[in-house]
């Protein structure tokens, strides 16, 4: 069948603010608008008879509106929803077999490929969008061709005005459709064609293959394909591929991302699934206070984990991004140093009087490697005592060697830990928390140089844990080291070591220290830090400004809200209300951890399970919340009330789940999430 010249519509949908990339459409490349070149090239399709631009009434829009006049296209400009109905008018009138339509950034740039989809694919009913960004295909791109489903849906609801008078009839009118007998028509959406990923495009090249004889082909052949092939179709073409229409943006750029990142990120507490497999929105737009946009634009309140607990000022703090602004306009490197970082550093000892010096990096897991560095270079002991988890370096994990359980309760179960070199065996050993005893019979039987711990994270200490702990490492002239990476500022100006006035030789900060830019402190006192210089500490990145000047004005800030109290407070109300609820249902709950950053874990091997669900359930109300809290002071009491309205819910479908002990996988809608660290359940 070949299609009759003047027989295609093309609306360019080119709403300056609908897009993810607001005001891309006129953005220019090579001295012509984005929308230009669209423009253009569509004007050189021989088969398309009319372009109109619609566009939103918005002032903003005025610019786009003048692009249309000088080059003399018809345009449109009203509401969303007149622009649609516009569309679907247009698609009447036009009897509705012919058109094509680009959203708005769609820039066209691959000529080659997109010459092809359009001559080859407007002879069925096409909804083209595209986000191709040049030269390749960054996170913006987005392609879809069939919206089939979409129109077939809107056909069977016909619930709004516009499905009513627009669609139904549009669809029922038209040859292509009614051939499918719209009322009994089988489900084709898994044919519908979506590119989200340049691999996609080879479904497009295998149907130009397969009807290489005779390139106008219609959607329907493509259906009757599908039925008679349908195995050649899903093994050979993906033409099964139909993510685009389940995934969100951020789950999709996650599926290349394991393909190229191993594990998909950098750190394992952001991974995903975590959290909500298949639906977490996984990559972040932009920032504020304690929202986080997804890459569509949606905004979430982040009532999970903060950053991994990094902004307890919020997300994109003025006054802290000021500051690291004034050093970018300044310059943040140089053959010279920073003075930020004397600066900070006698902030940081006079916050903690007991240390006399301090050296700076960028990461929690090095700082409590130069830790256990310093306390070996002080002893002269290799062998060190640990409770908590204190980053992914050798000799921390080398604390599995001898048992692969030795760091369940401390890091995770199941550790991979390959790669660890095996010398180090026997060099570190764990103890648990509150288990005085058994650090005394691990410091009786080697020779220990430190104990590294945190001073308090799931528990508090009881009978005097810190204090003999505190004792027996100075009878023994051991290095103690408390890693302040995670509890650092949250309940006091500085270390929780503060709040239990015991402190140690050696104490390590980050994660808030910088509200979200990188820099972490090792602070010591004179005797351990001067073998800083008896052994090699050095790094490049380690002296760069922007930390420091982050961090000194996030002490500014801290010091002068008193951030500690007010996310301590928050979180002590946050604990009483989980057990309220817990109460209410009847459901047994496991609370713990720091005030300013709570958890809780059902008692019930579908833990996991009842905290998907719950991720489930708050992403509907566009919260991002899981079984545990780092606290901001953003958080107001308007969301925290928010949060528990919600959770009630849940809470009680959770409950009959548990009564009815019914198939717990149906709460789900997608896959259970994975276990994390620390997770004893
Ligand atoms: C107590 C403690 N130490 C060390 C680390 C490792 O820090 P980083 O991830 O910055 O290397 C963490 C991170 O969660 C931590 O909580």
């Amino acid at each position: 069948m070949v299609i009759k010249k003047n027989k295609v519509l093309a609306i360019i949908q080119a709403r300056h603010d609908s897009t993810r990339f607001p005001g891309k459409v006129l953005k220019k490349i090579n001295d012509q608008s984005i929308l230009e070149i669209i423009i253009k090239r569509l004007s050189k399709c021989h088969n398309i008879s009319k372009i109109i631009v619609a566009c939103s009434d918005n002032k903003s829009d005025v610019q786009i509106i003048n692009l249309c006049k000088k080059l003399k296209i018809n345009y449109f400009a009203g509401s969303e929803h007149d622009v649609l109905e516009r569309f679907y008018k247009a698609s009447l009138k036009y009897k509705g077999s012919n058109i094509l339509r680009i959203t708005a950034d769609c820039p066209l740039i691959d000529y080659a490929i997109v010459d092809k989809i359009i001559n080859n694919f407007f002879s069925a009913n096409v909804d083209y969008a595209s986000n191709i960004d040049p030269p390749t295909f960054p996170d913006g791109f987005d392609a879809e061709i069939f919206t089939f489903k979409a129109l077939k849906q809107a056909h069977k609801r016909a619930k709004t005005k516009m499905e009513r008078e627009h669609i139904r009839p549009f669809m029922l009118n038209n040859k292509n459709f009614k051939k499918f007998n719209l009322e009994s028509i089988e489900d084709y959406s898994s044919i519908r064609l979506t590119i989200d990923e340049p691999e996609d495009f080879k479904v497009i090249k295998n149907i130009i293959n397969n009807f290489k004889n005779n390139l106008f082909f219609l959607y329907e052949d493509i259906i009757n394909l599908y039925k008679k092939k349908k195995h050649i179709f899903s093994v050979n073409m993906h033409i099964n591929r139909n993510e685009g229409l389940y995934l969100n943006k951020g789950q999709k750029l996650w599926k290349r991302a394991k393909k190229i990142i191993p594990g998909g990120t950098m750190l394992f507490s952001k991974n995903p699934d975590l959290f909500l497999p298949n639906f977490w929105p996984a990559y972040f737009e932009k920032t504020k206070g304690c929202s986080i946009w997804d890459l569509e634009g949606r905004k979430y309140f982040d009532l999970s984990m903060m950053g991994i607990g990094t902004n307890i000022l919020g997300y994109s703090r003025r006054e802290v991004d000021g500051a690291v602004k004034n050093i970018i306009n300044k310059g943040n490197m140089s053959t010279l140093n920073s003075k930020e970082e004397i600066l900070l550093a006698e902030k940081l000892v006079q916050m903690h009087p007991w240390a006399g010096q301090v050296r700076f990096v960028r990461t929690g897991g090095e700082a409590a490697a130069i830790a256990v560095r310093i306390a070996r270079a002080a002893t002269g002991r290799d062998k060190i005592a640990i409770c908590g988890y204190h980053g992914w370096h050798d000799w921390y994990l080398s604390a599995n060697l001898s048992n692969s359980k030795n760091l369940d309760s401390h890091l995770m179960k199941n550790l991979p830990m390959k790669g660890v070199q095996k010398n180090l065996k026997n060099s570190v050993f764990a103890f648990e928390y509150n288990n005085f005893n058994q650090l005394k019979e691990i410091v009786s039987r080697h020779d220990i140089g430190a104990v590294v711990m945190e001073v308090s994270r799931n528990e508090i200490p009881k009978n005097h844990f810190l204090d003999n702990v505190r004792k027996l490492t100075k009878n023994k002239n051991i290095v103690l080291i408390f890693d302040e990476c995670t509890s650092g500022f949250r309940e006091t100006f500085g270390g929780l070591h503060i709040k239990y006035k015991i402190n140690p030789d050696i104490a390590t900060f980050g994660k808030a220290l910088g509200n979200g830019y990188a820099i972490n402190a090792v602070i010591g006192s004179n005797s351990v830090m001067n073998y800083v210089n008896s052994t090699f500490i050095s790094s490049t990145f380690w002296t760069e400004r922007i930390g420091s000047a982050a961090a000194l004005k996030t002490l500014e800030i801290m010091d002068k809200i008193k951030s500690w109290r007010i996310i301590t407070d928050i979180g002590a109300d946050v604990k009483k209300k989980w057990l309220q609820l817990s109460k209410i249902h009847n459901i047994k709950l496991d609370i713990k951890g720091l005030d300013a950053m709570p958890r809780f874990d059902f008692i019930n091997k579908n833990n996991l399970y009842y905290k998907t669900y719950i991720s489930q359930e708050f992403l509907k109300k566009k919260i991002l919340a899981a079984n545990s809290i780092y606290l901001c002071v953003d958080h107001n009491q308007d969301l925290i009330n928010r949060y528990f309205d919600i959770l009630d819910s849940i809470f009680y479908k959770i409950k009959k789940s548990i009564d009815s002990d019914s198939d717990v996988e149906k709460l789900l809608e997608g896959p259970v999430c994975i276990s994390g660290i620390r997770s004893n359940y």
